[in-house]
């Protein structure tokens, strides 16, 4: 029987994970969590993606408060009671929303530990954030309300690496115990105790999975690299599986997961196996500074252009912030997200560097 192994949250985004032995799933998310994140100065959302320390941050619970500490830190106790009126526009990726600023003094300590100036932000009752081209709101996790990983698979991965890795490296609110490996990409619809769940889309990582959650230290390679060997799909490297709950209630470890629906999985493969078969040289031309460079139908545009010397500004290189666009003026690219763009500059022709590939000799300008 295919059962529920941990329950996680982390109410602060990029923090250390609460395990739990039961939880409320709300609409947004598991209940308490990602409510809590850091934003900078100009409302950008601050995450151990740049700040890997961030996941050093522990949170306890002490009747309606929170209390936090850190390495080299006093103990901070952030009382919700006490929240200003104030919200702040916020930005994950490309969404922009309404969060409750909590306090000053917590932004001081905060700041301090990030030696970055930064503020605590809520994401109260009313505040509003939607998954993409959804009617369904989400908490301030990356796009989606709860991610899924088996631990058969973890396991899989682990066979394949030298120093092996926990499921906590992916972040999971979920950790199963799945039949055999990546059964869980061949579903669609599951239920775990009184909750269903639309099985939405599998998790692309990024470099954080690199950073060890135990110690907050990345490893400049694994565990992305083997992944990548082996878990290559239409430009990303998939890892668990996002999930929507399509009801509230309640979920304990040791549930049964019951699939209610399945879906052909994605075939998976080698990402430097996929770029020696199908590798076209091609050119690319920067009208910015009136360069040719020799490229190929392989690498992202942005990995081409930085290999050439050429500087296009970026930031997540997850197709998310929209930093790397770029318009093209001729040509032929494939897109793997347009997630950081509006409709209208989609319509102008522009494009994301970290997540386009050509597909012919191009031409492209700020
Ligand atoms: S969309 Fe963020 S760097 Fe490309």
């Amino acid at each position: 029987m295919q059962t529920l192994n941990d329950i996680y949250i982390y109410p602060i985004k990029s923090g250390k994970a609460i395990n739990q032995p039961a939880a409320k799933v709300e609409e947004k998310g598991l209940q308490f969590d990602r409510r809590y994140m850091l934003i900078d100065e100009q409302g950008q959302f601050i995450t151990g993606r740049s700040y890997p320390q961030l996941t050093q941050i522990q949170v306890q619970f002490s009747k309606q408060m929170l209390i936090v500490d850190a390495p080299d830190m006093p103990s901070l106790t952030i009382n919700p009671a006490e929240f200003s009126e104030q919200t702040k526009n916020a930005t994950i990726w490309s969404d922009s929303l309404n969060a409750v600023h909590c306090d000053d003094a917590y932004d001081h300590w905060f700041s301090t530990f990030l030696q970055q100036k930064c503020q605590l932000v809520f994401c109260a009752a009313q505040t509003q954030r939607f998954i993409k081209n959804r009617e369904t709101q989400v908490s301030f996790a990356d796009g989606y309300p709860l991610l899924l990983i088996n631990q058969t698979s973890v396991d899989q991965l682990n066979a394949r690496l030298e120093k092996p890795v926990t499921a906590l490296h992916f972040r999971p609110n979920l950790v199963i115990n799945g039949d055999f490996p990546f059964v869980e990409d061949s579903w669609s619809r599951i239920r775990i105790g009184e909750v269903e769940f639309e099985v939405s889309k599998p998790c692309s990582r990024c470099l954080f999975t690199n950073v060890d959650p135990t110690t907050g230290i990345a490893d400049i390679n694994e565990p992305l690299r083997t992944l990548a060997k082996f878990r290559y799909y239409q430009g990303n490297i998939d890892f668990g599986q996002n999930l929507i709950p399509l009801n509230e209630g309640l979920i304990r470890i040791g549930d049964e997961i019951q699939v209610l629906e399945t879906k052909g999985a994605p075939f998976y493969s080698s990402h430097d196996d996929v770029q020696e078969k199908n590798k076209k040289q091609l050119e690319i031309h920067y009208q910015g500074s009136d360069l040719t460079i020799s490229g190929d139908n392989q690498q992202l545009l942005l990995d081409q252009a930085e290999q050439a010397g050429i500087n296009i500004p970026y930031s997540c290189r997850g197709g998310k912030c929209g930093r790397c666009k770029v318009k093209l003026i001729e040509g032929e690219v494939i897109s793997l997200s347009s997630q950081g763009l509006t409709q209208l500059e989609i319509e102008q022709g522009y494009i994301l560097a970290c997540s386009c590939i050509p597909v012919s000799d191009i031409s492209i300008n700020d």
